[in-house]
């Protein structure tokens, strides 16, 4: 009987401790500034910018050596050899042994001519709208794109039209491609506006998304497309994750933007970062769309955008990155 209330009581106990873990978790001790003292912030702040080669060296520095982008940012036949565990980063406990058949899809070595000067990381916030930005981005030396974005007509001016880098979730290829269980060729036809650069895809991140990552590389190689998979290293992904939520990032997983950004600062001399603004309110307090393109909310839980944003504020505060949260300034010579 005793024993029997003894073990009660236990588990009470437990089942509270849990409870407030969960809090702790959920709503972390610290206070998050309110998205209004943000926009504030960033008005105090104005145009002002001046590069920080001291900051830009340490965060090369800190991201090489916790995470090593020059090596591991990809799946290569260099750093995944026949036989190597692949453990997912977005599972619990799921891996994929390297095998004849994935060995053979990856690149030999790290592709990418390092180190890439001005690099530009484009976000896909609606903050770009009506940025006039294009022609900025288009004039960096390497540009990174998040997730298979529209680069129709309507939005050059805004966005630009090269890439060097485009990320790839394969929950898009679900979505928008069936799968590419069917035709190929709505795919292959809507990756030509990449031209020739490399699609990085999370193949080995959810155990679902690795089926749709072959056949995304298989649809683009047998139609000798002009792009090059490569495929994103979840160990990469990991030691990324972690560093930030050692400064502070809470979020269940990174936000791809904060992992190129991360990548970009480990690999590039310069960094400059566009349409990278998770506020409803844009800086002239009119609404901005959650895109450029439309205006399709997250799952709330997911990311915790306005903390990397706070993250990468400090940084540009700092000088070591360039976040361009208004418009651009108009261009000497411009288009002519
Ligand atoms: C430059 O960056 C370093 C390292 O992050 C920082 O300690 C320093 O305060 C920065 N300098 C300026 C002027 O912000
Ligand atoms: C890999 O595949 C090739 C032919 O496709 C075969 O000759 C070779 O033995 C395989 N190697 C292993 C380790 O299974
Ligand atoms: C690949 O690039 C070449 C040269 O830029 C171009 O002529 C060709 O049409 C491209 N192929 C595809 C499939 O886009």
């Amino acid at each position: 009987m005793l024993v029997r209330c003894y073990r009660a009581k236990l588990s009470v106990w437990a089942a509270l401790c849990v409870l407030v873990l969960c809090w702790f978790y959920i709503y972390p001790v610290y206070r998050l500034p309110r998205d209004k003292e943000i926009v504030e912030e960033v008005l105090r702040q104005g145009e002002v910018w001046q590069k920080n080669q001291t900051g830009i060296d340490l965060y090369r520095k800190l991201l090489t050596d916790c995470c090593d982008p020059r090596r591991m940012f990809a799946v290569t036949k260099e750093n995944s050899p026949m036989g190597k565990v692949l453990w997912y980063d977005g599972e619990f406990y799921h891996s994929h042994t390297v095998n004849n058949e994935t060995y053979s899809l990856f690149v030999q070595d790290n592709p990418l001519q390092l180190p890439l000067k001005k690099c530009a990381v484009v976000g896909n916030g609606g903050i770009l709208r009506h940025s006039r930005c294009g022609q900025h981005i288009d004039q960096a030396d390497f540009i990174m794109r998040c997730n298979l974005p529209p680069l129709s007509k309507e939005y050059v001016e805004d966005v630009g039209t090269k890439t060097h880098l485009v990320t790839a979730n394969p929950s898009i290829i679900e979505k928008r491609f069936q799968n590419l269980l069917w035709s190929r060729k709505a795919f292959v036809d809507s990756m030509k506006v990449y031209g020739s650069s490399y699609i990085y895809m999370p193949a080995f991140s959810m155990k679902p998304g690795t089926d749709p990552s072959l056949r995304a590389y298989y649809a683009l190689s047998d139609t000798s497309s002009n792009l090059t998979m490569l495929f994103a290293n979840p160990e990469f992904l990991r030691t990324v994750g972690k560093f930030w939520k050692a400064r502070g990032v809470h979020a269940k997983r990174l936000s791809t933007g904060l992992f190129l950004v991360s990548l970009a600062l480990g690999l590039c001399e310069e960094v400059t970062a566009y349409g990278f603004w998770p506020f409803s309110v844009g800086l002239d307090e009119q609404p901005v769309s959650h895109h450029y393109y439309d205006n399709i909310l997250p799952y709330k839980w997911f990311h915790a955008m306005p903390e990397e944003f706070v993250q990468l504020w400090h940084l540009h505060k700092s000088g070591t990155l360039h976040m361009r949260v208004g418009h651009c300034p108009p261009q000497d010579g411009g288009s002519s």
